[in-house]
């Protein structure tokens, strides 16, 4: 990850991101905050018990503070979860205090309760309440804000591979919740880009395959 500052392409704009503490979202911070873009975040940094991987921390999510600082961009953070409605609903109230308004939004937050007991049938409710419901909620939320703000935006939202074909090697109950979620996510990128692009919003998913983060590169 490089730290200069490399472009304003962004300068003025500001960007929401869930699961902010560590991985991707950290790095979209990081870039983001480079192009100019200040930044409001949201990350649980608490263990979920079906995930059997450490989990961001506090810790984590100081760090990716202070990277966006040392690259000379602005940042708000709450820790909360996507899986509760009114924690984003606070994190991007504490973010649109400060900045002002919002533009740009990354749904990003995930977890993999693929590895661990098979029979934790917990895990499937698990996979789908962050990634599909807590992707829901960042849409429901920041829809209507976006619409009234009347400058346009964009939600991306971050799928997987797994969202666009079996990638399990299993059918337990967290391998099915991850795959169920991360297709579920392209239909409310169709419904949502639909319904917005009268107002100059665009919806994205984003299917990435392995990605050197600590959610697959773990001793677990
Ligand atoms: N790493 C990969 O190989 C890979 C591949 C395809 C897709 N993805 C997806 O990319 C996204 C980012 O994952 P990553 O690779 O950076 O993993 P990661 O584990 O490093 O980061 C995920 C972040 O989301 C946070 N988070 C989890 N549940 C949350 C919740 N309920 N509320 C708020 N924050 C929460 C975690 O604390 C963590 O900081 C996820 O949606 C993941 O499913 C990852």
């Amino acid at each position: 990850m490089t730290t200069d500052t490399v472009g304003t392409r962004l300068e003025g704009k500001v960007a929401f991101i869930t699961g902010i503490a560590r991985g991707q979202g950290r790095a979209h911070a990081v870039r983001l905050a480079q192009e100019g873009a200040s930044i409001i975040g949201i990350d649980i940094c608490d263990q979920i018990p079906t995930v059997f991987y450490p989990m961001a921390t506090r810790e984590d999510l100081a760090e990716t503070e202070r990277l966006v600082k040392e690259v000379g961009g602005q940042i708000v953070t709450t820790i909360g979860d996507v899986r509760r409605r009114e924690d984003i609903e606070a994190a991007l109230a504490a973010g649109i205090e400060q900045f002002g308004h919002v533009d740009t939004i990354v749904a990003n937050a995930g977890i993999m309760p693929v590895i661990g007991p098979g029979e934790q049938k917990q895990a499937w409710f698990d996979a789908v309440d962050v990634m599909l419901t807590g992707v829901w909620h960042v849409l429901d939320v920041v829809a209507p804000i976006l619409v009234e703000q009347g400058r346009g935006g964009t939600i991306t939202i971050t799928s997987s591979a797994a969202g666009l074909r079996s990638i399990g090697l299993n059918t337990l109950p967290g391998q099915a919740g991850y795959t169920a979620a991360k297709h579920g996510v392209v239909g409310l990128m169709r419904l949502y880009s639909k319904e917005l692009a009268k107002d100059f919003i665009r919806v994205n998913t984003i299917h990435p395959t392995g990605v050197n983060t600590p959610m697959v590169a773990n001793a677990e």
